[in-house]
């Protein structure tokens, strides 16, 4: 499959005589796939039962006859108003029991039965329509999903759910097994029938009835979703893949089970007010490419600006491009453009867009067909390869929702604090998984395994967890590693719990800690003083464990305790860091780590701003910054972007600028893999 490029197209805003006009601009800005229909139900079925997918199909075969391939969206995020008139019970209910109203979009209660058939159903129609229409390669399903219910249907379909979850030995629904799961006698809690269980709308719920919701609407979306690509599947061609676009990390539902009834992972990327981060970027892209373990789609991204943050900058010259170039570093195939062309009216008037109100190019169009003629030139270089991680970080939505749920300190975001393990890694230009704290690890050729953390532990974590350290993995575990069982309560160990053996730790007291703490790390005769903030563990050793780092004099408690410690696992190895570090301390202790686990960064020695990826024998190098930079190679290197410059190990990157590198006998340069012992 070529690397795509392309834009959200909504011709129904257009009268169809213009339609060619807007093909024959994407075919001369180099643009090779359009997404079209999410939002369209009010144009596809204007009345119940009425269906009008003729201008649909008719704008699916212009866009092949001029050459684009099609990706069809269900356009069940914006429900019409005729029905939600007539069955308001389709309308999302919030948690302080207001329905949501007709006018915005993703309204709708993705619990309702009847929600879900209405949608069936003009998936099932623009299937027959498109199913095997020239030119359609794919479909999504809805787009961007995210709103919660607390309607009452959701709280039926919530306790059928759990009658599912908590199980007696027989299989039987068994309230007494929920009642202890979730420790219940605490408050009076306890329930004795499950119609008493409520939805827990207010704050301060249950940590076990909070973790269960959201694993619940996990559940109601995968059901929502699988009624469309039922629909899909049982009418389209079966060459044709189906997806949806999530947003990074957004976590109102775990991508992880989405993603498996998905044939792609697409996301949608935008930066809003501020600037390309190439390592935060890589983070999303390491994270979407990590839902499938294949390479993704950004199915959409911005145009320069968009129009929903607090300052709506437009992107720097060339920074699209480079944003572009980031994704397809870290295994994107597509980059799509949101949005063509603007409707005039409607939320989103002020979006960046590549054509203007009146139809013709805006500025940032030519960046778009810069990066065609990229794409045009090296896109077979880069057909069939993909990304190659020697680390991956783990993550899981339920140690995110468990740790949001219950802070204890206001500071600690699960999402920061996992960002603040990828980025050392990152800015090292090492090629990064971020998978599932569920995904397996043994015999996927990592060397390096972090887990910031592994919050909720149980046996079949744990279990992979050691094959992979016994087998010679090096593993870090972050500070509250361990802290909770399945079902979000304290496990019956001191933490990290299960894990304990392994890491040849225990915590003796944790601390939310309001200034700061002195950290004294020694790594191999080197010593650093810095400090660590919002959490901090007393540690313990086991016998056979080092103590890597030390709290200084603080709050008493913590004076002299260990503060990170090492052990030797079978032929593996395993860091507990039982602090927040300092972004210093923690990019020094990573740096060792790393350079431990012998992990080898794409390219060494790269300046400052200048990133590499690689896929397959090919390196993407950027510079994410504004001034200029050099590269020196480890090998004559040739700029397949520049096909008239000869071979050199001296590569120039303007501001933004990209080069794709390809050289055959790059592979007798590489420095080889280094030991644990060196
Ligand atoms: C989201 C949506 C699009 C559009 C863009 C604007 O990603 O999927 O429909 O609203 O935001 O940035």
């Amino acid at each position: 499959m070529p690397i795509h490029l392309g834009a959200a197209w909504y011709p129904e805003h257009w009268p169809e005589e213009r339609w060619q006009v807007d093909l024959d601009l994407m075919r001369a800005a180099g643009l090779t796939v359009v997404r079209i229909g999410e939002f369209a139900w009010a144009d596809l079925e204007p009345v119940e039962g009425q269906f009008d997918l003729g201008w649909l199909v008719r704008a699916t075969e212009m866009a092949h006859a001029s050459g684009l391939s099609v990706v069809v969206g269900t356009p069940t995020a914006a429900p019409p108003a005729w029905l939600t008139a007539a069955y308001p019970e389709v309308l999302a209910i919030d948690g302080s029991g207001a329905r949501a109203q007709h006018g915005k979009r993703c309204h709708f209660d993705v619990t309702s039965p009847l929600y879900r058939a209405f949608c069936a159903r003009v998936a099932e129609r623009m299937a027959l329509a498109l199913g095997h229409a020239p030119g359609v390669i794919g479909w999504q399903i809805d787009n961007e999903y995210n709103r919660l219910t607390y309607s009452p249907q959701a709280a039926t379909a919530f306790r059928l759910w759990l009658q599912e979850q908590f199980v007696d030995e027989q299989g039987r629904p068994s309230l007494a097994r929920l009642n202890r799961a979730w420790s219940t006698s605490y408050w009076s809690e306890r329930y004795t029938d499950w119609a008493q269980i409520p939805l827990p709308a207010e704050d301060n719920h249950n940590p076990g009835l909070v973790l269960s919701f959201r694993r619940f609407m996990t559940h109601a979306y995968r059901e929502y979703q699988r009624a469309q690509v039922q629909a899909i599947r049982a009418h389209a061609d079966p060459s044709h893949w189906i997806t949806s676009n999530f947003m990074g990390f957004f976590d109102g539902f775990d991508h992880y089970p989405i993603c498996e009834d998905l044939d792609l992972a697409c996301w949608d990327h935008y930066i809003g007010t501020g600037n390309l981060d190439l390592d935060r970027a890589a983070a999303s892209h390491d994270l979407t490419r990590g839902f499938k373990r294949r390479n993704f789609w950004v199915m959409e991204t911005q145009p320069g600006c968009v129009n929903w943050a607090p300052i709506n900058n437009v992107l720097n010259r060339g920074e699209a491009r480079a944003m572009a170039w980031n994704g397809i570093g870290h295994g994107a195939d597509a980059v799509l453009y949101w949005q063509w062309r603007p409707a005039p009216g409607g939320q989103e008037q002020y979006h960046g867009s590549l054509l203007g109100p009146d139809g013709r190019p805006r500025p940032f169009y030519r960046e778009v067909g810069e990066l065609a003629a990229d794409l045009q030139l090296v896109g077979p270089l880069l057909d069939g390869t993909t990304v190659s991680a020697p680390v991956a970080v783990l993550h899981s939505y339920d140690d995110r929702w468990a740790i949001d749920h219950q802070r204890h300190h206001r500071g600690f975001d699960p999402l920061a604090h996992l960002l603040h393990y990828h980025r050392p890694i990152a800015r090292r230009s090492i090629a990064t998984d971020i998978v599932s704290t569920r995904a397996d690890l043994v015999g996927r050729g990592y060397r390096l395994v972090v887990g910031a953390p592994i919050h909720i532990v149980d046996e079949s974590i744990a279990a992979e967890l050691a094959a992979y350290v016994r087998e010679g993995g090096h593993l870090v575990l972050s500070a509250r590693s361990g802290f909770k069982d399945y079902n979000n309560a304290l496990p019956p160990q001191r933490q990290p719990a299960l894990l304990q053996d392994l890491a040849g730790v225990q915590v003796e007291e944790y601390y939310a800690v309001l200034d700061t703490v002195k950290v004294d790390l020694s790594l191999g005769g080197a010593t650093a003083t810095g400090e660590a903030h919002t959490w901090a563990e007393w540690l313990v050793p086991g016998r056979a464990t080092q103590v890597l780092a030390r709290y200084g004099s603080g709050n008493g408690w913590l004076d002299g305790q260990p503060a990170v410690t090492m052990h030797q696992a079978g032929r593996g190895r395993v860091y507990y860091v039982g602090a927040w570090l300092a972004d210093d301390l923690q990019d020094r202790l990573l740096a060792w780590i790393i350079a431990q686990a012998g992990v080898e960064p794409v390219l060494d020695k790269l300046p400052v701003g200048v990133r590499a990826s690689r896929r397959g024998d090919v390196h993407i190098l950027l510079n994410g910054g504004r001034e200029a930079a050099t590269v020196t190679l480890p090998w004559p290197g040739k700029d397949a972007l520049r096909p008239d410059r000869a071979a050199s190990d001296q590569i120039d990157l303007g501001p933004y600028g990209v080069a794709v590198v390809t050289n055959d006998q790059a592979d007798q340069y590489q420095t080889g893999q280094r030991t644990s012992d060196e």
